[in-house]
């Protein structure tokens, strides 16, 4: 059995997270691949009025995430939830998508164990948690053919209270618990997340009486892991969510400090100059542990989504913006790397590494006498995982090919806390340093409408008109 790392004490929150970013240097990189002393004098510039401009929002009451780490509110409702969550049920179900699910997904397989969901009753103490994305019908289909309503809660989530995925799986979950428990006993197994006020789902949902939390208004989805979106499934499967809370604090403190010293405006700059001075217009975000995988998920949704942007504030075309994109290590070494070493030079890598794994396994001192094996024997698994890291990060330094590390000390509820939210703050100032508008998502719109006139929703009906302008020409271009 792998021996358990002795529990530390409470973490001191300047050791939760590090940036190290030597390997975007001129110094480690050569041949003008890296940032110079110039590039680092006009980040000083950058940086500074970055500041200026997010500490103005901020004051004017326009980034309201950033007061989420001190809501003491939602802790009193999730908690409460938690614990009526724990003796009564054994599956917790949350029907969402995008930002109102990858925040919750990605902290879940973070915190809670990797095997979480396969465990006895016994030896989990939580329920489990499933967290329904997709409306593929395959995996909903499957998902409801294992579920026993009786035993499990489901937590609708959804800003807008729109979101067509996440509504078509209500009304089906809505549909079926009427028909196997009864009406009267629908409210004892739903929870909805929505507008305080606005949208059809908060009016369902007062008509029926059924249990509310609010998502913040002005929070949106990518920025809302920390509001009741994602705080009430997490508490309710056992995440400590006061300590998640209390690391995201830490990391809003700091954010508001002096900007040269600070992670969420430095990671921001830094990847601003490497698209803008480097063309590298790509950001390989690779954590390097399993339980931060989907992290990766999540912080692809918060970039692409917030920086994506076609037009300036100030109505000029936006020219430039880095696309986040996942890989896993050490498994895409074996995958992906060939192509971050030597293919085209448009990326960036981002590791995101964990210095003290939380369990430590192991590699007998077995099999000597074969040089090839020997050297494994002795160090243990979390080892070899960091080795590969840093030598990967060494190996595409040498190449030429930028790289920097975001390292955890551990992972535990304060450092991902911090994580999450100084990624966000990052995100904010990345919007500032392009022009854009990072709090909005207007591409994602017109695809939606043609969905909406392909279903025949009121009011949509020109969208199924122009979708099907031209159908027919267009066939001549599909091979059967
Ligand atoms: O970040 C966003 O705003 C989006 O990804 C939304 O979270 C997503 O579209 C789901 O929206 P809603 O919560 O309104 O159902």
């Amino acid at each position: 059995m792998p021996d358990k790392v002795k529990k530390t004490p409470k973490e001191e929150s300047d050791e939760l997270l590090t940036l190290d970013y030597n390997n975007l240097t001129e110094e480690a990189l050569g041949n003008g691949k890296g940032l110079s002393a110039d590039d680092f004098a006009r980040m000083k510039q950058l940086l500074t009025d970055a500041h200026k401009e997010v500490e103005a929002r901020y004051k004017n009451g326009e980034l309201p995430f950033m007061d989420l780490p001190r809501d003491q509110e939602i802790l009193k409702s999730v908690r409460k939830l938690a614990d009526m969550a724990r003796k009564k049920f054994e599956n917790v179900v949350v029907l969402g998508i995008g930002g109102s699910a990858l925040g919750t997904s990605a902290v879940f397989q973070a915190l809670r164990p990797l095997n979480h969901n396969d465990l006895q009753s016994q030896k989990r103490a939580w329920p489990r948690l499933t967290v329904c994305e997709n409306v593929d019908p395959e995996g909903f289909g499957a998902l409801l053919e294992g579920l026993d309503l009786k035993t499990t809660y489901f937590n609708v989530i959804s800003k807008s209270g729109a979101t067509a995925e996440t509504m078509s799986q209500f009304m089906i979950i809505y549909d079926q618990l009427q028909r196997t428990l009864g009406r009267s006993s629908i409210k004892d197994h739903l929870l909805v997340t929505t507008d305080p006020e606005k949208g059809v789902l908060r009016k369902i949902a007062v008509d029926m009486g059924f249990q509310t939390l609010p998502v913040p208004p002005g929070v949106g989805g990518r920025f809302s892991v920390l509001t009741a979106v994602g705080l009430a499934p997490l508490a309710m499967v056992g995440v400590n969510v006061t300590e998640l809370l209390l690391g995201a604090q830490k990391a809003q403190d700091d954010a508001r400090r002096q900007p040269q010293q600070n992670k969420a405006y430095v990671f921001a700059a830094l990847n601003h100059l490497m698209t803008r001075e480097k063309k590298r217009n790509i950001l390989v975000f690779m954590p390097y542990a399993d339980s931060l995988a989907r992290v990766a998920d999540w912080f692809g949704q918060l970039w692409n989504e917030s920086l994506g942007k076609n037009v300036r504030l100030d109505g000029q075309p936006n020219l430039l913006a880095q696309t986040a994109v996942k890989a896993l290590g050490a498994t895409d070494q074996h995958s992906q790397l060939q192509m971050y070493m030597e293919g085209t030079e448009e990326k960036t890598v981002c590791f995101l590494g964990v210095e003290n794994f939380r369990h430590v396994v192991p590699i007998p001192s077995i099999f000597k006498e074969h040089g090839e094996l020997a050297y494994l024997g002795g160090h243990n698994l979390g080892e070899l995982l960091n080795f590969e890291r840093r030598g990967t990060a060494r190996a595409l330094a040498e190449n030429g090919r930028p790289n920097l590390s975001l390292l955890l000390s551990r992972v535990s509820p304060m450092s991902i806390g911090y994580l999450l939210h100084t990624l966000e703050v990052a995100t904010v100032v990345s919007g500032h340093l392009y022009g854009i508008d990072p709090l909005n998502q207007p591409g994602v719109e017109l695809s939606k409408n043609f969905t909406y006139g392909l279903l025949g929703r009121d009011g949509y009906s020109a969208f199924n008109e122009r979708f099907n302008k031209g159908l027919s020409q267009k066939k001549k271009y599909i091979l059967k």
